[in-house]
């Protein structure tokens, strides 16, 4: 029988493959639009707001300057956060699953980022070869995995951080957690991976669980909510 740590590592990889294709073919050229000026219709305008309010209240939690500071901006898509981290002189190594959005980012770079630097990658934000960061960002890079991997995947991070994780996650709430049941009845008309939502006291009671994060501590929490756009930020922080 499969350990339950294998186990886990499989529904991760599962997942994993799911979202490479989701965002590297199918949503490639809808998420580059997302993030960037082009007009769009009401309800994606509304997401695109919340993202930002989201992109925001994460750099607030970063320092204002970043010079000579390593940070690893965990499923970058775009590179949006990317730049605003550069721009305060961090050395940011960019990593996402899609090359297609990694090689958007990397061509729309702009030049004016004085000391910051980037380091532009494709693969997975838990390889071992990536170094080892002052502050990590994963902005809904984790939304789409089982919590229980949400968290093993933050552990992970965790042993290469020596300041910082910011994460964000979808937050379960009554209604939707009623939209989800009704939706699993009724096959899935699109090939997005789901979003896993999980509930605040869950996910602290799983981090507050996992040993690998026991010189870890909660620090700022905030749920934004625009629209179709639902996700909320945590800031762990090292003891
Ligand atoms: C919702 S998008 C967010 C992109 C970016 N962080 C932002 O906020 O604009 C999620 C991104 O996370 C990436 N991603 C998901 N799992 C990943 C993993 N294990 N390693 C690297 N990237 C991952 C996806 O490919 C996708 O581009």
């Amino acid at each position: 029988m499969p350990s339950f740590q294998a186990t886990m590592a499989t529904s991760y990889q599962l997942r994993r493959g799911q979202i490479e294709t989701y965002f590297d073919r199918t949503a490639a050229d809808a998420w580059k639009k997302l993030t960037s000026d082009a007009p769009l219709g009401r309800i994606r305008a509304t997401v695109r707001a919340g993202r930002d309010e989201m992109r925001r209240t994460l750099l607030s939690w970063l320092p204002q300057d970043m010079t000579g500071l390593r940070l690893l901006d965990a499923g970058c898509g775009t590179g949006v956060l990317t730049v605003e981290a550069a721009r305060r002189g961090a050395h940011v190594v960019a990593i996402d699953l899609s090359p297609t959005l990694v090689q958007h980012a990397r061509e729309n770079l702009p030049s004016d980022l004085g000391s910051g630097r980037v380091e532009f990658l494709s693969g997975d934000m838990l390889a071992d070869n990536l170094g080892v960061f002052d502050h990590v960002v994963a902005m809904d890079s984790l939304i789409h995995y089982r919590a229980t991997d949400s968290v093993a995947a933050l552990a992970r991070i965790a042993r290469r951080t020596s300041r910082s994780i910011l994460f964000t996650f979808a937050p379960l709430t009554p209604p939707l957690a009623v939209m989800i049941t009704v939706g699993r009845l009724f096959p899935r008309g699109d090939r997005s991976p789901a979003i896993e939502p999980v509930g605040e006291k869950r996910l602290a009671g799983l981090l507050a669980r996992d040993s690998a994060l026991i010189d870890w501590r909660q620090g700022q929490t905030k749920r934004i909510e625009s629209g179709f756009y639902k996700s909320q930020a945590v800031e762990l922080l090292r003891i």
